[in-house]
């Protein structure tokens, strides 16, 4: 059996659906082309059926991909698949992923169907899908949890209907890897045609084994890994992609396998998705937490000083990791701002490179200093604000308790100014704009932390607003943190608008 595993990317999918992780349609396309610089085999977009916003994106990511598979999902009935199709018919390469679940509990409880219906419901949708799209994916969602032998015949079906890669997922993350490594050899061995297809797992961490369960699985001959960026996704979220393929390529002796993946883009895919969605990875997380190379105790310092192999097991820059170095200095020039972003990861067209440059002098005229997360953070925020229905022009407050707020905003060529009192400098101007745009938000998270090192530092706000019953995430960044907050919070409010438009 061939050694080469291929990278399933679903941080676009399930990662997204983890709370706090949605994306809009120009956050998804970064992420995307960011992927596709990361060396990821396949992309799985979004769920097209869901609304119409997650319909253009999977459309758009679709036209902005060219390398990589651009997958859609689709639940196993006609409307889903059609409407799949539909999404990724631009794409280079497209792949429609339909799914059904096979355990007793979910056909019971929820899809109330008999065992003989689900394996026909399986066969027709990966037909129909197969007769509209060329590449098909099946997935028999609870797997871990199925009778073996109902999922042989399931499976069978699907292959006999054309299928050309049949996911087993963990859905729920109960498994362990005796048990999955089992599985797939027990799948593999009684499914009549399994040659014919690609088997891949789909592992959720609920008991942190997603990546030892997707390690196993390879074991037991799976050759294609669905997994997240920084690990994010349902509940306790997938398998990491960053863990999963440093531990195929720093232990290859245990697990001789092969992946696409350019290791040296793992940690700038690790910082676009904090910079886009706010969920940043713990201080202690492998390969990309910040303390992840980090060597505290002194006797590891002065190992690592006479020899990095003391406890370095895979260097820093194998993943990309700098040392988070000085950029430029104000007298820097264009040109080299525009190379230290390519270096980050950052494709900027040439207006975002001009806007940027702007806002770079500023800063480094404000602090000594600049880094290359400052650079990272102005970027995501420069972006967030490429596409906001109302700006911030001016926020000034007074007084704690209670503060005074004043805000200017614009929308378009119109101004607005209003005030309000509130707790603090925060809610007083939270409040005012408020007042302006029309409507009421609630506070759900707010978290503030400097981007780079030093008292000047350049403060990064992220919230969670719950408006009309939903949350809405937004980010700001500034050198003041009142105005980092303000900035946040209209960022989110601005996306609750732009979705109401929509
Ligand atoms: O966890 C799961 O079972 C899924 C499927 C839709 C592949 O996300
Ligand atoms: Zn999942």
């Amino acid at each position: 059996m061939a050694n080469r595993v291929e990278i399933f990317d679903t941080t676009l999918r399930d990662g997204e659906q983890s709370p706090g992780a949605s994306m809009n349609v120009s956050e998804k396309i970064q992420m995307a082309l960011q992927l596709e610089r990361l060396g990821v085999d396949i992309i799985e977009a979004g769920f097209p059926i869901a609304s119409a916003q997650e319909f253009e994106g999977v459309q758009k990511v679709a036209a902005a991909v060219k390398r990589p598979r651009v997958a859609a999902l689709a639940r196993a009935n006609k409307l889903d698949i059609e409407r799949a199709a539909q999404a990724i018919e631009k794409a280079q390469h497209p792949v429609l992923h339909t799914f059904i679940a096979t355990s007793d509990i979910h056909l019971e409880y929820k899809l109330k169907m008999t065992r003989e219906q689900v394996v026909e419901r399986a066969g027709e949708s990966v037909r129909l899908a197969k007769s509209l799209i060329g590449r098909v994916e099946f997935s028999a969602e609870d797997s871990t949890r199925s009778d073996s032998n109902y999922l042989v015949e399931v499976v069978k079906a699907a292959i006999e209907a054309g299928a050309d890669v049949i996911n087993l997922p963990d859905t729920v993350g109960y498994t362990t890897p005796a048990e999955i490594e089992e599985m797939f050899r027990f799948v593999i061995a009684n499914v009549p045609g399994s040659d014919k297809a690609v088997f891949s797992c789909h592992n959720h961490n609920d008991l942190g084994l997603a990546v030892a369960n997707a390690l196993a699985a390879l074991r037991g001959g799976a050759r294609q890994i669905e997994c997240c960026v920084n690990g994010i996704g349902e509940r306790a979220g997938n398998t990491a992609i960053e863990e999963v393929v440093m531990v195929m390529k720093t232990r290859h002796n245990v697990y001789p396998y092969e992946t696409g993946i350019v290791t040296e883009e793992i940690t700038n895919t690790s910082r676009l998705l904090g910079n886009l969605t706010g969920l940043t990875v713990s201080y202690n997380k492998p390969i990309v937490g910040r303390n992840a190379f980090a060597h505290e105790a002194g006797i590891h310092q002065h190992g690592v000083i006479a020899s990095r192999i003391t406890y370095e097991i895979m260097t820093p820059e194998s993943v990309g990791r700098s040392s988070n170095e000085l950029v430029l200095g104000k007298h820097s020039g264009k040109h080299g701002l525009t190379r230290r972003c390519k270096d980050l990861g950052l494709e900027l067209s040439d207006a975002e490179i001009a806007l940027l440059y702007e806002k770079f002098i500023a800063l480094a005229d404000k602090k000594k200093e600049v880094f290359e997360d400052d650079l990272r953070v102005l970027v995501a925020s420069m972006r967030n604000e490429s596409f906001e229905t109302y700006s911030l022009e001016q926020v000034r407050t007074s007084g704690s308790d209670p503060a005074m707020a004043l805000v200017k905003l614009k929308r378009g060529k119109e101004e607005f100014l209003d005030t309000a009192i509130g707790d603090g400098p925060v809610d007083a101007a939270c409040q005012a704009i408020e007042r302006v745009v029309g409507v009421s938000g609630r506070l759900q998270e707010f978290n503030i932390r400097a981007a780079s090192p030093g008292k000047d530092a350049l403060g990064e706000a992220h919230v969670t607003v719950l408006l009309d019953g939903k949350s809405y995430y937004g980010t700001g960044a500034s050198t003041d943190i009142i105005e980092a907050a303000v900035k946040a919070y209209l960022s989110a409010v601005n996306k609750y608008l732009a979705l109401r438009e929509q």
